[in-house]
């Protein structure tokens, strides 16, 4: 087995990379894909994770910040790694994934007449715009009086409504989408939902239509603001929602290397960050850690008996969405064929930890197993942990494919003995910047990437050699 670079060389031979890149003596002359713009420090046809990293946070930083799923950091990303992998020799695919998006960009309003209502907070999907239109009470039953609170649940419920007014109705009994979409068949410009008064639903939630498009304005009002509005019914209010509310698409970058065999060894990282920052640890840190191994793989030219597929998944942050849309896609021939699926979400965290996950089944336990001894190996202690749904191995053992994966820990507090483990700081959280504006590069941990990358490399190599 090739023997990895001792840290400090690595650490050298990055830097000197970086470096020569960036004096625009990088040499690499292949053309990108359409669409795609040079990087200016683009790293070297093989690199070590942290200059991935680098390039993930410069993708971050040309494109608003983040690089969240359906906005242009995300597609650069996935372009990104695509035109990477394919440069190392790997055959890529594009899965598109369609998933609900919602991006509000201020405060709601709520006015009646021309005073602004407190306690108002926007329904998730809900509709953009400004409207202004008539306060039209739904089947509202006084404060206390007995009876179901279902105001709206049912289009006769709108009998006499106005066309163009804004309906207002109160929480119960059925979702507050069939309220809004009620509403609207009845004509309203405008639905407003307030809390039903019982002890502890008084104020505003984040309440959610569960998917675009409600194409209305849609506002979740506190329970006095509901009773004000009902007692003025037929006055003007005016209502505005800023957003965008709507189906967008973003890809899985699907990665395959051929085996002597058609068994396939898988390891995945979501791509995607959350829209409040860059998302380099969460999951810059996966994505760069597989592109790194990719590369390497590559390379190696040494046959493998599994064929590898690396997946680099799209939405995850907003539910798994893209890693599900891939599975259900399998079919079950396919499902069987996959050896074991390893997970790679957050592996350079700044107080780091070295966790190990799997499914709960046997072969997911030896998949852990050979993931712990590959860290055992390079001197590294690591712990066992659960992580129940959290990422998109989730999607993989709900399908009864064999998971694991490595974690260096995210909001949960590093305790003293796991500080004797691994250094860092005792009582504080692994990685303090998790789903935070600072999840940038200057925050994570290069020695825990360092560790878990090389581990996650021998891991996959080991899966693919049919060892595991
Ligand atoms: N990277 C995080 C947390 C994580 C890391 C979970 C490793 C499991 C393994 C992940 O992107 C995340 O934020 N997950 C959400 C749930 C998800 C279904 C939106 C969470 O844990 O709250
Ligand atoms: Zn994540």
């Amino acid at each position: 087995m090739r023997r990895a670079l001792p840290a400090g060389l690595a650490v050298l031979a990055v830097a000197v990379v970086v470096a020569a890149a960036s004096l625009g003596g990088d040499g690499d002359d292949e053309p990108l894909p359409a669409g795609e713009a040079a990087p200016r420090s683009e790293p070297r046809p093989s690199s070590a994770p942290v200059a991935h990293l680098a390039a993930l946070q410069r993708l971050a930083e040309r494109n608003g910040g983040n690089r969240a799923a359906g906005t242009p950091g995300d597609r650069a990303s996935a372009r990104y790694v695509a035109a990477r992998l394919r440069r190392a020799g790997w055959s890529v695919r594009l899965q598109p994934v369609r998933f609900p998006y919602f991006d509000e960009h201020s405060r709601p309003e709520l006015a009646l007449g021309r005073r602004r209502l407190r306690g108002v907070s926007t329904l998730r999907y809900s509709g953009s715009g400004s409207i202004s239109g008539p306060v039209g009470p739904i089947d509202l039953r006084p404060p206390g009086a007995p009876g179901e609170r279902d105001s709206g649940c049912r289009m006769s419920d709108f009998a006499g409504f106005p066309r163009g007014g804004v309906a207002l109705m109160e929480r119960g009994t059925c979702q507050l989408s069939l309220k809004v979409v009620n509403a609207r068949r009845a004509g309203a410009v405008g639905a407003l939902i307030f809390n039903d008064g019982r002890p502890g639903r008084s104020g505003t939630i984040e309440g959610t239509l569960g998917g675009p498009p409600a194409r209305i304005p849609a506002l979740f009002i506190t329970h006095p603001a509901g009773q004000r509005l009902a007692a003025r019914a037929g006055e003007r209010v005016r209502m505005k929602v800023d957003a965008d509310s709507e189906t967008r698409t973003t890809h899985n970058v699907v990665a395959d290397l051929e085996g002597a065999t058609r068994e396939v060894a898988m390891a995945g990282a979501h791509i995607d960050s959350v829209t409040r920052g860059p998302g380099i640890n969460d999951n810059g840190s996966g994505v760069a850690t597989l592109l790194a191994a990719g590369e390497e793989l590559a390379a190696s030219k040494r046959p493998h008996e599994r064929s590898v597929r690396l997946a680099f998944w799209g939405a995850e942050e907003l539910g798994l969405i893209g890693s599900r849309r891939y599975v259900r896609g399998l079919s079950p021939v396919e499902r069987r064929r996959i050896a074991g699926y390893l997970n790679l979400d957050m592996v350079a965290s700044g107080n780091g930890g070295r966790f190990v996950y799997s499914g709960g089944d046997r072969r997911s336990a030896g998949l852990a197993r050979t993931a712990r001894r590959e860290l055992t190996r390079r001197g590294v202690r690591s712990q066992r942990r659960g992580l129940a749904g959290g990422s998109d191995h989730a999607s993989f053992e709900a399908a009864g494919i064999p998971v694991a994966g490595l974690f260096s820990g995210a909001s949960e507090i590093k305790d003293r003995a796991q500080r004797e483990l691994w250094g860092g700081r005792a009582n504080r959280p692994f990685d303090r910047c998790y789903h935070l504006r600072c999840d940038r590069l200057d925050a994570i941990d290069r020695r825990t990437l360092r560790e878990l990358s090389g581990a996650a490399a021998a891991t996959l190599r080991a899966v693919a050699r049919g060892a595991a």
